[in-house]
């Protein structure tokens, strides 16, 4: 009875997402691969993409990523630049089921799992930018279930704006204003003043 119950936890944690239920381990941080023999990747199309709350970034500003898509237990997700796979800035307090991982010696340099409980489009994660680096891209290995899972899900790239977009955060959701917009919003206060109705 022990034994057999001994061969099954052995079994779940050798086959679960990401290599083990509560989360991808430190040597998983440069290949994002699962760490379980035999499991392919699935092909694309991937049903997966990654939202991000602004499509710019600058200093000591947190920009919100969330994984768009059906219902997943896994995740591996890193800030990347270029062809370099080290992970870059610094994930803030992770939301339910989720924690850290360190990655490039930063003990909060990327975010896994921490159980195969439910994450879905409504979990997000907040990550705060390094200095020196000009772009990134958010990467994620996404796991619907154990054997289900998709390597290399990216988001658009993120430039750093030395300006900064202005952030506008409205009922729970935020918008950004890139240049044009501001000088609309300027433009209209300035008519505003020197035209009162
Ligand atoms: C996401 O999961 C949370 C917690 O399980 C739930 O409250 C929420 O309704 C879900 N949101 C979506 C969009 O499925």
């Amino acid at each position: 009875m022990g034994t057999v119950l001994i061969g099954v936890l052995v079994l779940q944690v050798l086959s679960h997402g990401l290599g083990l239920p509560t989360g991808a381990p430190t040597s998983a941080c440069k290949d994002m691969m699962p760490r379980h023999a035999g499991v392919q990747p699935q092909p694309a199309p991937v049903p997966y993409t990654i939202h991000t709350s602004s499509r710019s970034f600058q200093a000591n500003q947190p920009v919100t990523v969330a994984i768009k898509g059906p219902d997943y237990t896994g995740i591996l997700l890193e800030a990347r630049s270029g062809n370099s796979a080290d992970a870059l800035g610094t994930w803030q307090i992770p939301p339910a089921n989720t924690r850290f991982l360190q990655c490039s010696h930063n003990p909060q340099g990327a975010i896994t799992h921490a159980n195969t409980n439910v994450k879905n489009s409504s979990t997000t994660y907040t990550w705060m930018p390094p200095d020196g680096v000009s772009n990134i891209y958010f990467k994620a290995t996404v796991a619907q279930q154990r054997t289900v899972y998709w390597l290399n899900v990216r988001s658009e790239t993120l430039a750093r704006s030395s300006n900064g977009g202005v952030l506008l955060a409205a009922g729970g959701s935020s918008a950004v204003w890139d240049q044009g917009g501001l000088l609309v919003l300027i433009a209209n206060i300035l008519l505003i003043l020197f035209f009162p109705s």
